[in-house]
Formats: structure tokens, C-alpha cells, sequence
């Protein structure tokens, strides 16, 4: 199946089933880490918005949760210039902060993420993505949640979009070529 968003054509690559069961695992995995504490649970707007709610609505534990807004992306390119639209909204001083994020592509966005959150106090900063693309990735971090790993083309649905476009398809699309 395909779809077309502003001047491309995207195919149909990852079904929302498949999505959905990543989304469970990673869910179980967090509920065994934070058994004894409260997660601080950061939604990287605004790509992240699906995931992270699908996630909190699978998690049965308490936790509390905030939004932050960053850019990176570019049309169809990641930059180095990671912007905050505004400035961290909540107090997550000697919290354990989990950053909830859609996709890791070079990593540039989440190392910024984590450096920032670490500077605000935060104990512990873990990461989860929902999708990683190993053959763009330039850092060295540890990912400790991620759903699947993916080929490098531009993805769109659940949440990722194309210029702000393609956001609301609950499956993920890739573009052709
Ligand atoms: P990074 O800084 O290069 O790791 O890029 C991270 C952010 O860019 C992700 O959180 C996404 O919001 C966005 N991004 C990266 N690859 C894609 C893609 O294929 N489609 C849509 N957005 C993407
Ligand atoms: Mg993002």
C-alpha cells in the first residue's frame, strides 16, 4: 500500500500490530527496571506524541511525565543545530528520567537531550526509542529501550512526519526512491 505525503510517495514498511508489540515489550522491560521507583518520563515532541502514549497506557506502574520540544530535521535531513523551543518546563532534580523518543538516526538530538537533562539535575537519564537506525547512528550512547532497528530511508506515520505532514498514519511508511 502507498501513500502519498507533499511531493513523495511513501510504502507501507512497519504495520501498527508490529508496532504495537514493540511497544508492549518495551512497556514490561521499564515495569521490571522501575519496580521500587517512580519514572520521570520525557515525550520528545513531537514525533514521540503516539509512542508515548500507547507506552504510558501499557505501563501499570506510576509515573510522572513531561513534554519537551526539540528540532533537528530538516525536509528529508537531520542537522547538527539542535534547537529547545522552550526551556525545560518541570523540576527533575535527582529524578530518574527516562527520554521517550520516537527515532535515533545520527543520535545528534538525544546526545543533546542527555547532556541537558544530566545538567539539570537529573540522577539517572535512560533512553527510549521506538526506532533506530543503526546505519546512521555517529555517537556512542547505550539505548536502553528500542523497539526495532530500521533501514536508513526516511519514515513516516505514528507520530514522524515529513515537513509536518504524515504524522496521523498509525502505521510507518517509507519513501520510495
Ligand atoms: P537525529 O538527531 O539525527 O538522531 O534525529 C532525531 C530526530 O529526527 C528524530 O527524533 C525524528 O524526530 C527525526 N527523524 C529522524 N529520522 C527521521 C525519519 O526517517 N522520518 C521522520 N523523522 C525523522
Ligand atoms: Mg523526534
Amino acid at each position: 500500500m502507498s501513500i502519498q505525503v507533499l511531493d513523495k510517495v511513501f510504502s507501507l514498511y512497519i504495520s501498527e500490530k508490529e508496532i504495537q508489540l514493540q511497544v508492549q515489550r518495551i512497556a514490561e522491560e521499564i515495569q521490571q527496571d522501575f519496580s521500587n521507583e517512580k519514572p520521570f518520563l520525557v515525550c520528545i515532541l513531537k514525533g514521540a506524541l503516539f509512542f508515548f502514549a500507547d507506552l504510558l497506557e501499557a505501563l501499570a506502574i506510576p509515573c510522572d511525565l513531561t513534554f519537551y520540544r526539540v528540532s533537528s530535521y530538516s525536509g528529508l535531513a537531520s542537522t547538527e543545530n539542535i534547537q529547545e523551543a522552550a526551556p525545560f518546563p518541570r523540576d527533575i532534580n535527582g529524578r530518574k528520567v527516562i527520554i521517550v523518543d520516537d527515532l535515533i538516526d545520527t543520535g545528534n538530538t538525544m546526545e543533546f537531550l542527555i547532556s541537558h537533562l544530566k545538567k539539570l539535575g537529573a540522577s539517572e537519564v535512560r533512553i527510549a526509542s521506538l526506532f533506530f537506525k543503526p546505519g546512521k547512528f555517529k555517537k556512542d550512547f547505550p539505548i536502553d529501550y528500542y523497539g526495532m532497528e530500521i533501514s536508513d530511508e526516511f519514515i513516516v506515520g505514528y507520530g514522524l512526519d515529513y515537513d509536518e505532514e504524515g504524522r496521523n498514519y498509525p502505521d510507518i511508511y517509507r519513501v520510495n526512491e
